[in-house]
């Protein structure tokens, strides 16, 4: 892992009991799908991530090609050909005070990377998930990626003792927003995709937004709208968007099939296409 300057190996690799990551949850975090030995879409990652920061001004630690580079060597060094990368930028070390500390404190830069289990991944998608609902409990803007999570934490563990894989939180008017860490969408019985707008009330998920230009070209419609449990149901396909998980077809809320019960044609597509639309 990189660690504020260094690359350790994972067993020595911490952070200061003053960081105020693990004080106050002060920062953010970017997880990229690596596939082939690439990392997937590190662009639009560094722009969420540029967003995420300037939205809590924590200051940009380096330049983005830099930051780049040490995700690059992380991947490199832990020899990951399919997996995930993950880095964590907080407000830096410093005596414990909610108000920011001074200007002069650097951000903590962390960099890890892990092998995934690819014929896993795929035995999941070919049987697709279930997910439950779950209330929607988190702040108002989780278009920020935070990692203050215990929110979803609480939500997958929820959904995990109740033998499913995702949580769909629902918001006080009946809406799904999105999965606790995933996008939420469904296919009516018309084909036409249906995923809630990108606003303050969700992530701007980065599958999510290759997947919405990979549609046109696909020729398939899309409706950004809220849409409820009762209407997913109903749906013809449901299914998930994160980098880990890429497009993850839904085949049970809270207990209740949807369609016959298997993953649906076009969700089984979109997983198919998805890379040829990645960058
Ligand atoms: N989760 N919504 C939430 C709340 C998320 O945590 C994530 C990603 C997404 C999907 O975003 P993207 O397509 O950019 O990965 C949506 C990551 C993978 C995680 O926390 O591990």
């Amino acid at each position: 892992a990189y660690v504020n300057g260094c690359y350790k190996n994972m067993r020595d690799a911490s952070v200061n009991i003053e960081d105020r990551g693990f004080q106050f949850a002060d920062g953010v975090y970017e997880v990229c799908e690596i596939r082939g030995g690439r990392i997937v879409d590190l662009p639009r990652h560094l722009g969420r991530l540029q967003h995420s920061l300037s939205e809590l001004r924590i200051a940009l630690p380096m330049a983005l090609p830099a930051l780049s580079v040490i995700m690059h060597e992380v991947v490199r060094r832990n020899r990951v050909n399919y997996g995930i990368v993950y880095l964590q930028i907080t407000r830096g070390v410093a005596r414990r005070d909610h108000g920011f500390p001074a200007a002069s404190v650097p951000p903590s830069v962390v960099v890890s990377a892990r092998s995934l289990n690819f014929a896993k991944n795929q035995n999941t998608a070919a049987h697709g998930i279930k997910v439950i609902t779950y209330p929607e409990n988190r702040w108002p803007r989780v278009d920020i990626k935070s990692v203050a999570l215990l929110p979803n934490v609480l939500a997958k563990q929820a959904a995990r003792e109740a033998g499913a894989y995702e949580a769909w939180y629902v918001d006080v008017d009946g809406f799904v927003t999105e999965g606790s860490s995933s996008n939420a969408w469904i296919i009516t019985h018309d084909g036409v995709l249906v995923t809630r707008a990108a606003t303050d009330a969700i992530l701007s998920g980065i599958t999510r937004a290759v997947l919405i230009d990979a549609l046109a070209t696909m020729q398939l419609t899309l409706e950004q709208r809220p849409f409820t449990p009762q209407e997913a149901i109903q749906a013809a396909e449901a299914f998930v968007t994160a980098s880990s998980q890429i497009v993850m077809p839904v085949v049970m809320i809270d207990g209740k099939a949807i369609a016959d019960g298997i993953p649906g044609r076009i969700t089984r597509k979109l997983r198919e296409e998805f890379h040829r639309f990645a960058l």
